[in-house]
């Protein structure tokens, strides 16, 4: 009978979580511990996922099941590895596996001047904000103008547009935190505008999350060069395109309601500059761009104002200490989840795949991984430290208390109860010294 054998699952998001469900299930691992920096679980579920998305939200009831499962999976929280936390080499000395899935938590620059003005924010900054997470709790983003663009064609850019688009009592059923409710009632934006580089064929939005942007109570959709919808159509033959290009066509030719609200879609249209008073985002200077192109060539140019801009351009991977990274792509490199040149250390999810990829598509990433990792254990070599305990003690000497999963259920009840006053099923505690509180079993946020 050989030693029994522990695994880490670094970060708590769903390629984590299902890897461990995978693990779980077999008779060679001894245990599995998830190491999460925050102390909340399920990664962008909680903290990317938007707040009127709740059904979605409900795939936590699956992903929270390996830690009910004969407490043979840990939740510890409140641990950093790496980047100024536990290095990966001591990881090393209790772990015969570590699969690293801590996702791609930055923003991408646009690289054009005024980027740096205040008001100018990221989308993975300003859906954190939003989301009540911990890390931009204090985001504040400027809502004191009627305008404000979103840079991007993605799904996160509808998110984004429509929790701006949304009157804050049509937010008070979510989990947003208080504070990001009040900011948002207070919120003068009337006019969302939409830059999308590429032609109408070329979005990356998914059909059921785009209409639901003209399903909006009073907010009117404006199809900025409806002409290109309509050469779109002509020219698709594509299913999913042809889709797409219907609901563009449908607003196009929908009367406005006259609504003081309006989210504006701008086609092959890019911001070659942020320009500012007194530091902060006053406009953005755009371009059109030539057909079939994704860069700012060609094409007129125009100035919308706005004092806010998020640039909705896709999330980024971060290096993680200790392991090779493909800076071009934001990724580990490995092979089927294999470490490229490390042994017994494994990759997953967004930090496997890039960002890209809905929750479901980190089910089977997580699953193949994790079986990569049943499959190697046996010929990986025998650690130092094996075992629940020992890896608590070197926590404490880089000073960091866990929470386990009995404390983030307290953290979870405090929630709901805070949604009480709200007729909502959890309000977000997001000051991490007011998380670590109702952790700890007191319930006043
Ligand atoms: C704004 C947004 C909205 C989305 N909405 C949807 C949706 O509605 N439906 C859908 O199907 N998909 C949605 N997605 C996609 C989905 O969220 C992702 O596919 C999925 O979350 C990626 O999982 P992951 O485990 O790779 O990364 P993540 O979910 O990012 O999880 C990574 C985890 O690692 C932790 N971590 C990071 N660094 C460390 C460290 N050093 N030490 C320890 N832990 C660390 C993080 O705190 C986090 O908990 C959305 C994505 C975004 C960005
Ligand atoms: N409800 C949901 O299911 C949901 C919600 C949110 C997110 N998600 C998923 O999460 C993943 C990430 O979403 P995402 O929106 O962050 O990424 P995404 O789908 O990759 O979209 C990024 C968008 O940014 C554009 N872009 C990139 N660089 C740009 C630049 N320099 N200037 C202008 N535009 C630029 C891209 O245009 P090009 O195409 O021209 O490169 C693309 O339209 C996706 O798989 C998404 O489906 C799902």
């Amino acid at each position: 009978m050989s030693d029994p054998k522990y695994v880490a699952v670094v970060g708590a998001g769903p390629s984590g979580l299902y890897a461990a469900a995978t693990l779980v299930s077999s008779d060679q691992v001894a245990g599995v511990d998830v190491l999460e920096r925050l102390p909340a679980p399920y990664g962008l579920v909680r903290y990317g996922v938007a707040p009127d998305h709740r059904k979605t939200k409900e795939v936590v009831r699956i992903l929270q099941r390996p830690f009910g499962d004969g407490g043979k999976v840990r939740f510890l929280g409140n641990v950093h590895i790496g980047d100024g936390g536990v290095p990966l080499a001591r990881l090393r000395e209790h772990y015969q596996a570590i699969i690293h899935a801590t996702g791609c938590p930055s923003d991408r620059d646009l690289g054009v001047p005024g980027e740096r003005l205040a008001g100018s924010v990221g989308s993975a900054a300003m859906v954190g904000w939003y989301s009540g997470h911990p890390d931009h709790a204090g985001l504040a983003p400027s809502l004191d103008h009627t305008g404000a663009v979103v840079v991007g064609a993605g799904n996160v850019a509808l998110d984004i547009a429509r929790v701006l688009s949304l009157p804050a009592e049509a937010l008070a059923a979510t989990d947003i935190p208080d504070s990001v409710l009040d900011h948002l009632a207070a919120s003068r934006v009337r006019n969302v505008h939409i830059l999308i580089r590429r032609g109408p064929q070329d979005v990356k939005f998914t059909p059921v999350e785009l209409r639901q942007l003209g399903e909006l109570d009073g907010v009117d959709i404006v199809v900025h060069r409806p002409d290109l919808v309509a050469a779109a159509i002509a020219a698709s033959s594509e299913r999913r395109e042809q889709v797409i290009l219907s609901v563009f066509a449908g607003w196009a030719a929908r009367a406005t309601t006259g609504a003081d609200r309006r989210i504006h879609l701008h086609f092959r249209c890019s911001p070659t500059r942020l320009e500012g008073e007194n530091g902060r985002v006053r406009g953005v200077v755009v371009r059109s761009n030539d057909a079939g192109s994704n860069q700012q060539s060609g094409g007129g140019t125009g100035r919308l104002a706005a004092g806010l801009v998020v640039r909705a351009i896709g999330y980024l991977g971060k290096p993680v200490d200790g392991l090779p990274f493909d800076a071009s792509t934001g990724t580990v490199p490995n092979d089927l989840g294999r470490v490229n040149g490390l042994p017994g250390n494994y990759v997953t999810g967004w930090l496997r795949r890039g960002p890209s990829g809905v929750i479901g598509t980190n089910r089977a990433d997580g699953g193949e991984v994790a079986a990569a990792v049943l499959q190697d254990l046996p010929a990986l070599p025998e650690v130092l430290r094996p075992g629940p305990d020992p890896v608590l003690e070197t926590f404490a000497e880089y000073g960091l208390e866990p929470v386990d999963w009995q404390d983030w259920l307290q953290l979870d009840a405090g929630e709901r109860q805070l949604g009480q006053a709200r007729g909502a099923d959890r309000v977000k505690v997001a000051e991490w010294t007011q998380m670590l509180t109702l952790c700890r079993g007191s319930m006043t946020a």
